[in-house]
């Protein structure tokens, strides 16, 4: 990227020489000069040439002298880093520079020499801080990115909380009510018994409301609505395993009811639709033992890589029809294991093939899909914080990034993935037992 410089100064002859000293720099567009007569145009074009990220100024002009120059700098946003320029032995002047926010100093009559070694040094010292302010501003977000989602699963786990109360009424009830409805209906059956032949008005009415079928469905409807209270609890219990924010510290959770609680969470993402049939999710778990962890935030990477799949193999079906996509059905497998196996990486030669830790240490979740792969090129910026390849406002490009600092830096773990453009991708992630 070229750094833009802006020097102010009234002396037009400066322009030649700079431009001449520093002519490949600027044929390469490494630097680009632009060029002031006084503060007053600076500012002008400080503003339209945005963003400028060094100034050398001289000190004496007319309009607005350096000085003021440097005190109006200091309100403007972005990183502006000054040089100012004073007659040699000024120093009530470069005292004042300097206390205005100056970076550095040059004297007139100006050494080129001195001058190339000050600019480079100001634009190393521009490029630093750059890259400490990029990161600053990623470290925020993802920040903010956690915070949020621990905020939406304190209230998810508030409305779990709140739904098994009701769940629970429904559920006791319904034992009462199927007991009664028993009773009731034995007293029906004795009462036919007792008397074969009612009167024409009873037998019409017993007609009219279609007595037998009431008798069978009741007990059946009973039977629907107690499944019904399960799935709602069940629902519930996946809520509250999902968003499970234990912060403190790490404890003993089964990471099948992880899996399961984020798969419950996108159902809806796997259900079929107007465009596409189901999402069939395949699950190949081996016998794990409990995995010392943070369970929500664990949950969160395992959401964030299945909704991943679910937004690629949706980008991949695009314009395919039904019947063509139903021919080549979308797949999720998740696969787990206790590791103690090779994890290739990369290509698959032997030399990239990395030891696990010491047997039965590690457990592994392979997370795949048959949706378009990820190519060489992107696959390098995945885990990047805001890297995507999502339109705007449909990715944030945080979801790996967050998902890597949860299983790297928070668990000791460790996350890749292998894909090849085509035939889909495996996320792995590998997280130590205790
Ligand atoms: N299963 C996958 N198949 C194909 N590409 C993928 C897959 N998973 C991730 N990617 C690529 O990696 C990029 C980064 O993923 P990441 O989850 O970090 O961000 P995002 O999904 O784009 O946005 P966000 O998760 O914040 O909504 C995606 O934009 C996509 O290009
Ligand atoms: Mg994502």
């Amino acid at each position: 990227m070229t750094t833009k410089i802006l020097v102010v100064d009234d002396e037009v002859s400066l322009e030649r020489l700079i431009k001449q000293r520093f002519r490949k720099s600027i044929r390469a567009h490494e630097l680009e000069f632009i060029f002031a007569r006084n503060g007053k145009e600076a500012l002008e074009k400080l503003a339209a040439e945005a963003p400028v990220e060094i100034v050398l100024t001289d000190i004496n002009m007319p309009e607005m002298d350096g000085l003021t120059l440097l005190e109006k700098l200091s309100e403007i946003d972005g990183i502006i880093k000054t040089v100012v320029v004073s007659a040699y032995g000024d120093l009530p002047n470069i005292r004042t520079a300097m206390n205005r926010g100056a970076f550095d100093f040059l004297t007139k009559p100006i050494d080129f020499d001195d001058l190339e070694v000050t600019i480079n040094r100001t634009l190393e010292y521009v490029q630093k801080l750059k890259a400490n302010l990029k990161e600053l501003h990623q470290a925020q977000s993802q920040l903010i990115q956690s915070e949020k989602m621990v905020s939406i699963g304190q209230l998810v786990a508030g409305v779990a909380h709140e739904i098994n109360n009701p769940v629970g009424f429904i559920d006791g009830n319904l034992y009462h009510v199927e007991t009664y409805i028993q009773e009731l209906l034995k007293i029906l059956e004795l009462y036919q018994a007792e008397l074969p032949n009612p009167s024409e008005m009873l037998r019409k009415y017993i007609e009219k409301i279609d007595l037998e079928f009431m008798r069978e469905d009741l007990p059946q409807l009973v039977e629907s609505m107690k499944e019904g209270t399960e799935r709602i609890r069940n629902i519930s219990t996946s809520l509250r395993t999902f968003s499970r924010s234990d912060i403190d510290k790490k404890v003993p959770f089964n990471i099948h009811d992880g899996i399961d609680s984020s798969l419950m969470i996108l159902k809806h993402r796997l259900k079929a639709n107007n465009h596409s049939p189901e999402i069939e999710v395949i699950k190949h778990y081996e016998k794990l033992p409990p995995v010392e962890c943070y369970p929500g935030q664990l949950n969160q990477v395992f959401m964030n890589i299945i909704a991943n799949a679910i937004d690629a193999m949706e980008e991949y079906n695009q314009g395919w029809s039904y019947e063509k996509i139903k021919a080549n059905r979308n797949v999720i497998t998740i696969k787990t294991e206790v590791g103690n196996e090779k994890w290739e990486i990369g290509n698959g030669d032997k030399d990239d093939k990395e030891e696990l830790g010491s047997p039965s240490s590690q457990v592994i979740i392979h997370i795949s899909d048959n949706g378009p792969g990820i190519s060489e090129s992107v696959k390098e910026h995945i885990f990047n914080p805001f890297f995507t390849t999502k339109p705007v406002g449909a990715g944030t490009g945080l979801g790996l990034s967050i998902s890597r600092s949860i299983v790297v830096e928070k668990h000791g773990g460790k996350i890749d993935c292998i894909c090849t453009p085509g035939r889909g991708s495996e996320f792995i992630i590998q997280i130590p037992i205790n």
